[in-house]
């Protein structure tokens, strides 16, 4: 029987689950599966008192938030948009690293009336625009984004960019940031951090010295 109660770290599939891997290695934690090839949503560690729970990127602050994952990894972008107050943030992983930022159409001539925004990430552009005093229409998608001025949906779009590829194949090109440095943050459930709290900074301890 285990002593303590288990921890359940959230993680989604993909880059973050990929570029969490060496870090959680450090920490002397391995999945006993890989996400990619299993339909699991609970993946058993070679610590039993820990598990990976695989959500949604966007689902990982939801769920550290609720107290039903301890630990997560979640985009700062994700995390800008979630706002939440449940959640510390202890930890830079510096994974994933991408900025916010506006895109348009390449040499489009400056839209007339109000702006038609099309993006995930509502509450961002909202504050954004806001701050600007600008008054737009945001319209919410959940992915593509690329393809919403192309087709006169939307005059411009808030999302992340990297190489600045997938911009520049679909004629697109960026017009202005809005957060610059956006990498993936350990979070964790701020009850959690209270009841385990010498077994949570350990951790954090182990993957701050393999983020270095
Ligand atoms: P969801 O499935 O919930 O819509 P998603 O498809 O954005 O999420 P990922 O593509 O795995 O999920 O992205 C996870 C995180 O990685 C993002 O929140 C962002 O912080 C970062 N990211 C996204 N795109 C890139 C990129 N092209 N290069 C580097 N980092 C990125
Ligand atoms: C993200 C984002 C852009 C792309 C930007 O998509 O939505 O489409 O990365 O990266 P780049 O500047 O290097 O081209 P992602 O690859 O995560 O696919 P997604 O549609 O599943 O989010």
């Amino acid at each position: 029987m285990s002593a303590q109660p288990v921890l359940k770290i959230a993680l989604s599939k993909g880059r973050i689950f990929k570029e969490s891997l060496p870090l959680l290695a450090e920490a002397g934690i391995v999945p006993a599966e890989d996400p990619e090839k299993s339909r699991k949503l609970i993946l058993d560690t070679n610590q039993d008192d820990i598990k990976l729970v695989i959500i949604r990127a966007t689902d990982v602050p939801v769920y550290v938030d609720y107290g039903a994952a301890d630990i997560g990894v979640a985009g700062k972008d994700v995390l800008l948009e979630y706002g939440g107050q449940g959640l510390y943030e202890p930890l830079d992983l510096k994974i994933a690293r991408c900025k916010l930022v506006v895109a348009g159409k390449k040499n489009m001539p400056a839209p007339q009336g109000r702006l038609r925004i099309a993006t995930k990430f509502v509450n961002v552009a909202r504050r954004h625009y806001a701050e600007q005093g600008k008054q737009v229409e945001i319209i919410k998608l959940y992915g593509s984004m690329e393809l919403a001025p192309l087709v006169g949906l939307a005059d411009y779009i808030v999302d992340v960019m990297d190489t600045g590829n997938t911009l520049k194949a679909n004629g697109l090109e960026w017009k202005e940031d809005i957060e610059t440095n956006i990498s993936s943050r350990l979070v964790v459930n701020k009850a959690a951090m209270k009841m385990q709290h010498s077994r949570i900074q350990n951790l954090i301890q182990q993957i701050s010295q393999a983020v270095k």
